[in-house]
């Protein structure tokens, strides 16, 4: 069995078929995934969040996109691996964004990579998809600017915002994207940004028309501690369930229940 690549997602969204994604940041959970047949994995900058300890995806660098989406290449045998672009290894410029992109190619064999921005990035994208490097785009909620938002506001509300959307992910599409991101955006206005596009759309809080939908694998999980977002389902309780088990070793360990005899070596 081969690799998932970039042509199979434009055959689904010609076959109408909808398809899932998950986030993943190092290869065993990657494994997972892998074997479970969830056909795109995406090595996200929201490993800031929910890996790396940081407060935002803002301080998220190459260095550490390269290094743990090479781990989830090294985890997966089918899964098309899309490795995400980090804040301010791209916004330069499109030779700035080829140089970044090159290396989560060549160094970590990525077989796409991500960047946010509508209009304001069609020529990253264009120069990326020219020299032969996939491109997934990111519009609506860009969470790379939330210092510009003051938060993680649902964005397309209103007629002109919603226009710009629309504009926004046509500019990457005719720019080359393979798919377009939607993320927190009603659900109506994603509608017509699907049906009017020719790439699939990747929802995260854009509704159920999409062609695709992605959630942040530990918030599907239940792992993140916290308040989540409207928009996430958990399927699993995972953070309590690990928890447990820590505290059921703790227990055996400080009780003398553990090890036993089958665990011991004479
Ligand atoms: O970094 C990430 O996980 C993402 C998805 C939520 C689309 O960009
Ligand atoms: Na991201």
């Amino acid at each position: 069995s081969r690799r998932i690549t970039v042509r199979d997602i434009a055959a689904a969204k010609e076959r109408g078929e909808k398809w899932p994604m998950l986030t993943a940041y190092d290869a065993m959970t990657a494994s997972v995934f892998d074997e479970a047949g969830i056909p795109v994995l995406l090595v996200g900058d929201s490993m800031g969040n929910c890996h790396l300890g940081y407060e935002s995806t803002v301080p998220v660098t190459l260095d550490e996109i390269v290094m743990l989406s090479a781990a989830v290449v090294r985890g997966t045998t089918r899964s098309l691996v899309v490795g995400d672009l980090p804040f301010g290894t791209y916004q330069e410029g499109a030779v700035q964004a080829l140089r970044s992109a090159t290396r989560l190619v060549k160094e970590a064999g990525v077989g796409a990579v991500k960047l946010e921005g509508g209009e304001r990035s069609a020529d990253q994208v264009e120069l990326l998809v020219s020299s032969g490097i996939p491109v997934m785009a990111h519009v609506g909620l860009t969470p790379q600017s939330v210092n510009a938002y003051g938060g993680y506001p649902v964005q397309g509300r209103g007629e002109e915002a919603a226009q710009q959307l629309l504009r926004d992910a046509k500019a990457v599409q005719d720019a080359g994207a393979f798919a377009v991101v939607l993320e927190a955006v009603p659900a109506e206005l994603a509608a017509e940004v699907t049906r009017s596009l020719g790439v699939p759309t990747v929802g995260i809080g854009a509704g159920a028309d999409c062609d695709a939908q992605v959630l942040v694998w530990t918030d599907m999980a239940g792992m993140t501690a916290g308040r989540l977002p409207k928009f996430v389902k958990q399927y699993l309780q995972m953070r309590e369930l690990l928890g447990g088990a820590a505290k059921a070793f703790a227990e055996d360990v400080v009780g003398g229940a553990f090890p036993a005899e089958e665990h011991t070596f004479h």
